[in-house]
């Protein structure tokens, strides 16, 4: 197993609280990673820092071996892309959406290329000149995610992306992603759903109060001797 990011002895101090406290653990390249934990367990923390939008106050980070501090931050956003919960989109149509990552690379996005992407999510053609405010939030999270695969990158970071969808569009959701990891995108996807932690997951991160608890390959839910794996599983951790 290769890793695409690693972390080690990762401290995290904002404003005199320290919020992540010595995480060590690797995400595995072209793998989905789960990660879960109870609310405020520094999830999304973790995620900011995997793509430097947030920096370790001690540790070190790697990303393909290298320590993510040596790349450029606009190169690594290139590499290592991230879609949010509720899938935030700029005032315009389906189409400004789709262009904005390519026009903040000075770059043109042709009418035919946004079409293909639609498609790709399976949202309808007819949709490009659409009001993005006016799609449903299924639509929205595929349109972003659609983003996504216009500026493919190596590494995509999901914050709850399925929390406020109804259940067939989160399994169409889950299909795009797994889809994605099978052209080889490493994926780390933050979900409060145990059931698709297991489902969609190859591997896992436990997190509790900014600490790592438990990581590694998903079945360890079910058979991990950490007291407080098991606590998790029976939905009694805080
Ligand atoms: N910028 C910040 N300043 C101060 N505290 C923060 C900041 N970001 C997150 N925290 C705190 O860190 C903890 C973890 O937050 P977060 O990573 O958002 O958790 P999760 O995504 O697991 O719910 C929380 O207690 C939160 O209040
Ligand atoms: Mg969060």
């Amino acid at each position: 197993m290769t890793a695409a990011i690693t972390f080690n002895d990762v401290c995290v101090t904002i404003q005199g609280t320290q919020i992540i406290h010595d995480v060590s653990g690797l995400f595995p390249k072209g793998k989905i990673t789960t990660l879960i934990g109870p609310s405020g367990a520094g999830k999304t923390t973790i995620l900011k820092l995997c793509n430097g939008l947030l920096s370790a106050t001690s540790g070190a980070i790697m990303y393909n071996g290298q320590p993510l501090t040596s790349y450029d931050p606009i190169a690594l956003r290139r590499c290592v892309g991230m879609a949010l919960q509720g899938a935030p989109m700029i005032k315009g149509s389906v189409y400004d959406n789709l262009k904005l990552p390519k026009q903040l690379q000075g770059d043109k996005l042709l009418e035919a290329d946004a079409i293909v992407a639609l498609t790709q999510v399976g949202l309808d053609a007819k949709m490009i000149h659409k009001k993005a405010h006016d799609l449903s939030g299924g639509q929205r999270q595929k349109l972003s995610i659609a983003r996504t695969l216009i500026n493919p990158t190596d590494v995509l970071l999901l914050d709850e992306i399925t929390s406020a969808l109804d259940p067939y569009a989160v399994s169409e959701i889950e299909q795009l992603i797994i889809d994605m990891k099978n052209r080889g995108v490493t994926i780390i996807w933050i979900t409060h759903n145990l059931a698709q932690a297991q489902r969609i997951g190859d591997y896992m991160w436990l997190m509790q109060r900014g600490e790592l608890i438990e990581s590694g390959p998903i079945e360890l839910l079910e058979t991990s001797n950490n007291e407080r794996v098991q606590q998790f599983m029976r939905g009694e951790l805080v």
